[in-house]
């Protein structure tokens, strides 16, 4: 599918926006009543004879548009058109390439005969070009990013395992030019990051750190770290998953992914910032060299951990690569992205990212700004010290779990918050996108598969930093 800015072209069929008071006035309203079609939202109706694709919306918000392009496409993908266009405006240009290059998004890796689609050119057609040409490239080369996150997330672990993800960060390294240093387990031996080894020791994988850097051309505005939790695979270890939630822990990894995607995209946009990625990736699995519940690990940092469930696994590599990363460079923000836990899903549902951390200022840019006009739903969850004191443990400093069973998104937030050093605390944020970064049926512009959830509303931030 090509995508592209044009004066004024003639496709086979036009995508026309319609409320129900622009409705009313549409040359065909009578064709279109006849039709059942009251612009609801996300409803679509061809009128076939006259090479018009109508699609409802509530209002012209731009969530609105790009949930109906992404219906749109899909259907348009299964017709007969080769070619299809909308008017775009610098207003609504990014809803637009949001719903057609994320909304029409498949993965077909594993698909012996993947359908073939008709549709191959998008116009996206404007009075002037270079009015929204800057919009337009900003727009490609995140929806572009996320895409390149899906497919990763998507990638089966077998086919993507801590060594070929270090291939991969390497190559988009070279790429895009960042540089790349990987830590094998030797090095993270070396490094006392003894909490991240124990939880791939069963695996018949290396565990990598991976270290990407992006500097840019003229002096950086700000220094950024993000870390990412990058679990190839998590059966749960000995604590292991029930057969029905161990379906999908491929998508363990969306974190370092997402990580992966905001490099592309910082290295594309070509940003005054200094971006570090760093991903600790890691399969948990069972075996008779697997680490136990009742271990204690000492971590990077000293702080010794009691493993009371190996399946809590995403924060002991976290801590560990999160202690690596402080020491490494200093930097004025700190943001970690994880599938950490399903307590998140449970407080705040399928769809929204949980943010914590301790900063108001972040909390306030990230709720009122970043998320909001990027398309992806932000929670905030709140941190309380009795929530803190549930982490207690009876024989080492801390333990990977809480002695209660709820909270547990916040008591995952608070364990990682004890790896923040003091100078660093109102320069971190976590985000658990363990509901937001998979999807088992469409939704928006998500597909079945993963979301890309991180990226966009990441992007947002970089973009806008001072
Ligand atoms: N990777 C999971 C969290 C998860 C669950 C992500 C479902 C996406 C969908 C994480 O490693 C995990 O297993 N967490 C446990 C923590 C518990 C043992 C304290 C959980 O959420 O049940
Ligand atoms: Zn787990
Ligand atoms: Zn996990």
């Amino acid at each position: 599918m090509n995508i592209d800015l044009v004066n004024d072209i003639k496709s086979d069929i036009k995508v026309e926006f319609l409320d129900k008071n622009t409705l009313k006035e549409h040359k065909r309203y009578k064709k279109l009543k006849k039709a059942g079609f009251v612009a609801e939202q996300d409803s679509i109706c061809f009128l076939h004879e006259k090479g018009i694709l109508a699609c409802g919306i509530e209002d012209n918000n731009t969530d609105n548009i790009r949930s109906v392009v992404s219906v749109a496409i899909k259907t348009l993908k299964n017709a007969n058109y080769k070619s299809v266009s909308f008017d775009v405006n610098n207003k609504n240009i990014k809803a637009i390439v949001e719903g057609v290059v994320l909304g029409g998004y498949e993965f077909n890796r594993y698909k012996s005969k993947p359908k073939k689609s008709k549709l191959k050119d998008i116009y996206l057609a404007c009075g002037d070009i270079n009015e929204v040409k800057e919009k337009f490239n900003e727009a490609i080369i995140i929806a572009d990013a996320t895409n390149f996150t899906r497919d990763i997330v998507n990638t089966i672990p077998e086919d993507l395992n801590p060594p070929s993800f270090a291939t991969l960060a390497r190559k988009l390294a070279k790429e895009n030019g960042l540089a790349c240093e990987i830590l094998g387990e030797k090095q993270l031996k070396k490094e006392k990051m003894e909490a991240m080894l124990a939880v791939g020791r069963a695996s018949r994988h290396d565990s990598k750190l991976i270290h990407l850097t992006y500097k840019p051309k003229k002096k950086a505005k700000k220094v950024v770290t993000l870390v990412g939790k990058g679990l190839t695979y998590d059966s749960g270890g000995l604590s292991l998953k029930p057969a029905a939630s161990m379906v999908t822990m491929k998508m363990d990894k969306a974190g370092g992914c997402a990580v992966l995607g905001m490099m592309k995209v910082v290295s594309e946009l070509k940003l005054d910032v200094e971006v570090h990625a760093f991903i600790g990736a890691v399969e948990n699995m069972i075996g008779g060299d697997a680490y136990k519940p009742d271990d204690v690990l000492v971590s990077r940092s000293g702080t010794t951990i009691e493993v009371r469930n190996t399946d809590a696994e995403g924060r002991l590599v976290l801590c560990d690569v999160l202690d690596y990363a402080q020491d490494k460079v200093k930097s004025d923000y700190i943001f970690d992205f994880a599938t950490l836990t399903g307590a998140c899903m449970v407080a705040l549902g399928q769809y929204t990212t949980g943010v914590m951390g301790h900063s108001t200022k972040l909390k306030h840019d990230f709720m009122m700004r970043a998320a909001m006009d990027s398309g992806e739903l932000l929670g905030h969850l709140p941190f309380n010290r009795h929530l803190k004191k549930l982490l207690k443990s009876g024989i080492a400093d801390i333990s990977n779990v809480s002695s209660k069973p709820y909270g547990g998104a916040i008591t995952a937030g608070l364990f990682l918050d004890r790896f923040i050093k003091e100078e660093n605390k109102d320069k971190w944020m976590h985000f658990d996108i363990a509901g937001s970064a998979y999807t088992d049926s469409p939704w928006d512009c998500n597909v079945y598969g993963g979301t890309g959830a991180g990226v966009r509303f990441m992007s947002n931030f970089l973009k806008n930093i001072k």
